[in-house]
């Protein structure tokens, strides 16, 4: 019987590809996957520090496992992963945590199979941190699903919004060559992939010192003329670089799915202006207007924040306002939370904890209320539907998503990845619910 891996993991798409990756190199050593971590030789926890509370989890979860290393004392514990890119947490594993054996950071990834070696064979704590790498082709993968597939297009960010650690955590912004990018595309298109998504923490500035020019709608164009896809993808996009060619890009491909991820974060200028996200709120509404205007049908979810620091009832009534005017497909909604090192965790006029608790309830209570009424237009219509599997929570409802992004469950005889016609029966706020025709 072969030696089993656990990945546990935190944070966004780009940390669940880097967990495939991950998977891919301990399955090229002969690894077996589990979902249970006492059955682990080797158990790597890959976290997130975009907010506190991500923080919060990663402890909980690396305090819980010291009972599983006690039981299991040659299990290899791992931790990666952005919170890892901080010398302050690597300290406090060392300190509180010493029974975690490799640590590494984002920018070690591709390495990851040799500390495996060095520690199989010294036993000795590794921790293997870098501040930058450059674009590593190659990494061995093993993906989560067998019809859609991650595809990362850059890494790191250089937008660097005073609220975010992402750009200390991931390095400065680089790109893969489209001709790398393009060859990963059609190799998982042969493999019977049917969706990708194309990642990056702002997608649309793609293209900054290729060997190679390409921008990101020539990126699209080329990824549409691959064969066998069905529906093509990308987050996130900044809005500042959503150029009219993207757009353009978009609206000549069927393949491309008429659905954005465009974070607005805050309605008022003041504060966008403090966030540095270089666009104002007539800007913003301008390209969601132009989105609409030159895609029909297009369906667009955000971001928000709340209780940034100096945020006024004002201010917020703007971020409402937004929320009013957009009708968002859907939306992330987040309470400000401070990241150390960061511009805007020094700045004075910290919201405090029950007025950002107030504006957030508020906040979602409009969301659900204008996407209550956007969702009726799912109401007895028919979508094609990618199918992910079986509910969690109902063996016999299959679930999937629209070309919108939208989740449906419905009844039906269907199997994973296959495409389908369903008919919605109910559309509530979170998900649709129908019958396979
Ligand atoms: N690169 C993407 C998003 C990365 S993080 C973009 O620029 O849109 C995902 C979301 O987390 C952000 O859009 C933002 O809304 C939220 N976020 C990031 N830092 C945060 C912080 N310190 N407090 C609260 N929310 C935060
Ligand atoms: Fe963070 Fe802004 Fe970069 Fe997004 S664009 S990752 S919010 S710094
Ligand atoms: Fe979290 Fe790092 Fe992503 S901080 S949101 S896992 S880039």
């Amino acid at each position: 019987m072969s030696d089993k891996y656990y990945i546990l993991t935190f944070g966004c798409q780009m940390n669940e590809n880097d967990s495939e990756h991950i998977a891919g190199i301990l399955t090229e050593k002969g690894y077996e996957r589990t979902d249970n971590v006492r059955e682990a030789t080797v158990a790597v926890i890959n976290t997130c520090s975009i907010r506190e509370n991500a923080d919060d989890k990663f402890f909980g979860n690396l305090g819980d496992l010291k009972g599983v290393k006690r039981e299991n004392p040659n299990m290899i514990l791992c931790v990666c992963g952005c919170m890892m890119q901080q010398q302050i947490f690597v300290d406090r594993i060392r300190e509180k945590f010493p029974y975690v054996d490799i640590i590494f950071g984002t920018h070690n990834i591709a390495d990851f199979g040799n500390l495996l070696d060095e520690f199989l064979e010294s036993r000795k704590k590794i921790v293997r941190i870098m501040d930058s790498s450059p674009v590593i082709e190659g990494v061995p993968l093993r993906r989560e699903y067998r019809h859609r597939a991650y595809v990362s297009i850059t890494y790191g960010c250089d937008n660097f919004c005073t609220y975010c650690i992402v750009p200390y955590t991931r390095g400065r912004e680089k790109s893969r060559e489209a001709d790398d990018i393009i060859s990963e595309v059609k190799c998982l298109a042969e493999d019977g992939v049917k969706e990708i998504m194309l990642l990056g923490q702002n997608v649309n500035s793609y293209g900054k010192g290729l060997k190679e020019p390409c921008s990101f709608a020539e990126l699209l164009r080329r990824v549409s003329e691959v064969e066998g896809l069905e529906r093509i993808r990308f987050m996130t996009s900044h809005p500042r670089d959503f150029s009219d060619d993207i757009i353009d890009a978009m609206a000549s491909s069927d393949k491309i799915c008429k659905s954005v991820h465009l974070p607005f974060q805050a309605g008022s200028d003041r504060i966008l202006k403090l966030m540095n996200r270089h666009y104002d709120r007539a800007y913003y509404l301008g390209l969601v207007k132009k989105l609409r205007e030159r895609i029909p049908g297009i369906t667009i979810s955000t971001d928000i924040i709340v209780g940034f620091p100096t945020e006024t009832e004002e201010d917020f009534e703007d971020t409402l306002d937004i929320v009013r005017e957009c009708r968002f497909e859907s939306a992330f909604t987040f309470i400000y939370s401070p990241r150390e090192g960061t511009k805007a965790a020094s700045m004075e006029g910290q919201i405090d904890h029950e007025t950002c608790s107030r504006r957030f309830k508020k906040l979602v209570a409009a969301l659900e209320e204008e996407i209550a009424e956007g969702v009726i237009v799912y109401q007895d219509s028919v979508q094609e539907v990618i199918v992910d599997g079986r509910s969690k929570s109902d063996e016999n409802t299959l679930t999937g998503r629209t070309r919108s992004n939208k989740l449906v469950n419905f009844t039906g005889t269907a199997s994973m990845g296959d495409t389908v016609n369903v008919k919605i029966t109910k559309a509530n706020t979170y998900y649709l619910y129908g019958e396979q025709i």
